[in-house]
């Protein structure tokens, strides 16, 4: 049987992932392109933003692994089979990344720093108070894989944390947890900053409007991670402008590569980030995706199989 990378790799991220996922498959046939095995010999596809229609007319499809830890794209293409297991990369190097980008962005709100890097642009010597890590109260929305790493990072670094999921959680060291649309005015209510690290799903696009905006105290910072349709771009830049919120740092846009014209480029209280909140890294996930393979291969149960109908 063989195995089909479906990606949109450049020639760098091909020179990275090939030789990874060779050294992870030692006696699988990888093949790049559907013209090197014929479509009754594929069983397995590893899947990075894959060509529209890649995925289709493979009758033997038995396992379609991710290695993207979001798979909104994937379930949003009518190509892709929805009766094919879907596994989703979930890699602790991943989520240490997220969580220390997290940790970056909440570090630099509280302690001004892209405050003071627009002072520095400007020659402008002043100082604003000092707080305390124990005085800022962050909200993280999502806490499942990288939420979780990330709050318990920003926990362990003094910060007071409360994590926001569908399913009500036992304990979470460190952190205060809340489950539940009803429980999220309480939430954003006493956030001083808010990590969004939701899945992009029908009940999460568009979460970050006008209303939670609203919901969310006067000078509150939003930090976004997940995904750019999570925001309602208009509201947010209504939020900033009218200075109820006080700065967005985003990872994370509707249309990517930023366009050039978008405004949130040269908003004063925006800092964008060309998605690098956590990058998949080829020589942890191809092991992992491997793991998976294998499983397929022993009749064993696979790893972190993507739920469809809850949409992560
Ligand atoms: P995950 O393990 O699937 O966790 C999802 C969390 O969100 C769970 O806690 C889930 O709660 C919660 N959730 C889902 N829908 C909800 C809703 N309607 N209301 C409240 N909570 C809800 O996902 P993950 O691995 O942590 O990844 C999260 C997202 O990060 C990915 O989907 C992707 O979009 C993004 N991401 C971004 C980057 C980047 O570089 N910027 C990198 C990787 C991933 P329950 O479990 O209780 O349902
Ligand atoms: C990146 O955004 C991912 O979902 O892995």
């Amino acid at each position: 049987m063989s195995i089909l990378v479906a990606a949109n790799f450049d020639a760098d991220e091909w020179a990275a992932w090939w030789p990874a996922l060779q050294a992870a498959l030692p006696g699988e046939h990888l093949i790049r392109g559907r013209s090197e095995a014929p479509a009754e010999a594929i069983d397995v596809a590893l899947v990075a933003n894959p060509p529209l229609g890649a995925l289709q007319g493979l009758p033997r499809l038995a396992l379609i692994q991710s290695l993207w830890a979001g798979v909104d794209k994937l379930l949003a293409d009518a190509t892709v089979p929805a009766e094919v297991p879907l596994a989703r990369m979930v890699d602790p190097a991943m989520n240490d990344a997220m969580a220390e980008t997290a940790l970056w962005a909440v570090l630099g709100l509280h302690r001004g720093t892209f405050a003071y890097a627009a002072q520095q642009r400007d020659r402008v010597w002043r100082q604003h108070p000092q707080r305390r890590a124990d005085e800022i109260h962050v909200a993280v929305l999502g806490l499942g894989q990288m939420g979780r790493t990330a709050a318990q990072r920003l926990a362990r670094n003094g910060y007071r944390v409360t994590g926001w999921s569908t399913r009500a959680m036992a304990v979470v060291e460190g952190i205060t947890t809340a489950a539940g649309d009803a429980a999220l005015a309480e939430v954003l209510a006493s956030a001083h900053i808010v990590v969004n690290l939701l899945p992009l799903t029908p009940a999460t696009r568009g979460i970050f409007g006008a209303s939670t905006f609203a919901a969310m105290p006067a000078g509150a910072s939003l930090v976004n991670l997940a995904r750019g349709a999570h925001v309602v771009d208009t509201d947010l830049l209504a939020a900033l402008d009218s200075g109820h919120l006080q700065h967005a740092v985003l990872d994370v846009f509707h249309s990517e590569p930023l366009p050039v014209e978008h405004p949130f480029w040269s908003h004063p209280n925006i800092t964008v980030l060309p998605h690098v909140a956590a990058q998949t890294d080829p020589r942890s996930a191809a092991v992992i995706a491997a793991r998976n393979v294998q499983a397929l291969r022993q009749g064993q149960p696979l790893a972190d199989r993507v739920d469809r109908r809850r949409g992560y």
